[in-house]
């Protein structure tokens, strides 16, 4: 466990989760903290309500200064970090804005922002960064054309919300992230409350104005609403920027695999879901145990804490067959990339939406594209993506 927290663990962790599940894939290691590697076990403790996201009073316990921490006080606020009912309330409210017809009605525009991101890279003079180039400005871009951000502002998110996600890290708590991390959460926020009070002077067809027409600033409160918009531009941004980075990694690492989705779009679907099991971009999250259970066998204490490694479950053998290899005509059965049960994903369908557009419009656009040297990992554990993945046509 102890290798997961080194750079070499954190480069290539899959050799690792390997060996936490042959040793049992519900693990527990000390007191109080349990390690989930096995599918069907991970699958349960995410859908079984005894097992409880970080909500406030699992804080009071573990930390209990962690409300002069900014960004734990605003996740705690978010659906993310709360348990039935305020998630079952929150999370309603979140669906009846992020419906799947506003998610349908963006595909010209996804189209639109990854034709526009793709076209320099065909007649650059220089190998590009395609994290730089597309995976970083296309999510941001999109996430804020369905939230009813001005263009004019993307820049100014896209360090904010990547300080943001430190918070989320596993192991957090190096107090240097925390801070830029807590920095980000005030700014964000800021930026929210300005852009909800235009939007009520002016609204706009955007999700924003609709949130606020169905008045749901005033039945989840101002705090709570605004804590949520700044969540959807968090949680939608790194994910989808790794997801793009890996997969394309993929699709380097194999030319064949590229050749064949330039022939054959219309397996882009089954492309994405493949990239989403093999190298997914959240590799863990957690849960604690609400009161006393048992999984897999396991006693499990109320109030331990489970490490549930989605990524690892995406590797079970029990669940997929030759696990370590990239198979996109795999029966599809469905990875825990995005979760599953009451905190399954809300963004899945904005995800694939744009994993699914930008790979063919990718490859067709550029047909001699190659990797143009070394891709470089960040060294993050729970949010899996490259820092570089330089490429040529
Ligand atoms: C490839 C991209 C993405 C991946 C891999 C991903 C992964 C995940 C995972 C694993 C969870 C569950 C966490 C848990 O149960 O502890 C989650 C929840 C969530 N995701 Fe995503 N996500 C992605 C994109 C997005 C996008 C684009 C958005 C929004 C614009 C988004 C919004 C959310 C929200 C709001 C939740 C919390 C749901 C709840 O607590 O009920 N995600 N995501």
């Amino acid at each position: 466990m102890q290798a997961l927290a080194t750079a070499e663990g954190r480069a290539d962790p899959y050799p690792l989760y390997d060996r936490l599940r042959s040793a049992g894939p519900v693990l527990p290691l000390g007191e109080g903290f349990t390690v989930v590697t096995g599918y069907a076990e991970a699958d349960r403790v995410l859908r079984d309500a005894d097992f409880r996201v970080t909500d406030e009073a699992a804080l009071d316990r573990a930390l209990p200064g962690w409300r002069s921490v900014a960004s734990w006080r605003w996740l705690s606020r978010t659906m993310l970090w709360r348990n039935a009912p305020d998630h079952t309330r929150l999370r309603r409210l979140a669906g009846s804005a992020f419906t799947a017809r506003r998610v349908a009605a963006l595909r010209d525009d996804v189209t639109a922002l990854a034709e526009g991101l793709i076209a320099p890279i065909a007649t650059a003079d220089a190998p590009v960064d395609f994290m730089r180039a597309v995976a970083y400005p296309l999510p941001v871009a999109v996430i804020c054309a369905l939230l009813g951000v001005p263009a004019a502002d993307r820049d100014w998110f896209r360090p904010r919300a990547h300080d943001l996600t430190l918070a989320l890290e596993v192991f957090a708590g190096d107090p240097d992230e925390l801070a830029r991390a807590d920095a980000a959460s005030d700014e964000l926020e800021d930026y929210f409350v300005d852009l909800l009070a235009r939007r009520q002077r002016e609204p706009g067809d955007d999700m924003i104005s609709d949130l606020l027409a169905s008045g749901a600033a005033g039945e989840a409160g101002g705090v709570e609403l605004v804590a949520h918009l700044v969540l959807l531009l968090v949680a939608g941004f790194e994910t989808t920027t790794n997801l793009l980075g890996n997969g394309l990694a993929v699709l380097l690492d194999e030319p064949r695999h590229a050749d064949r989705l330039r022939a054959h779009p219309e397996l882009a679907e089954a492309y994405v879901e493949e990239m989403l099991r093999f190298d997914p971009p959240v590799q863990v999250t957690s849960r604690y145990a609400g009161r006393d259970t048992e999984l897999a066998g396991v006693g499990v204490p109320a109030g331990t804490e489970l490490l549930v490694v989605l990524a690892a479950a995406g590797r079970d053998p029990r669940r997929f067959a030759q696990p370590d290899r990239f198979l996109p005509d795999r029966p599809t059965a469905p990875s825990l990339s995005f979760g599953a049960g009451a905190h399954f994903c809300l963004g899945a369908p904005l995800a694939r939406l744009e994993a699914r557009t930008a790979f063919p419009l990718l490859l067709d656009r550029l047909p001699g594209l190659r990797a143009a040297g070394p891709a470089v990992r960040r060294d993050r554990l729970g949010f899996r993506g490259f820092a570089e993945l330089p490429i040529t046509t």
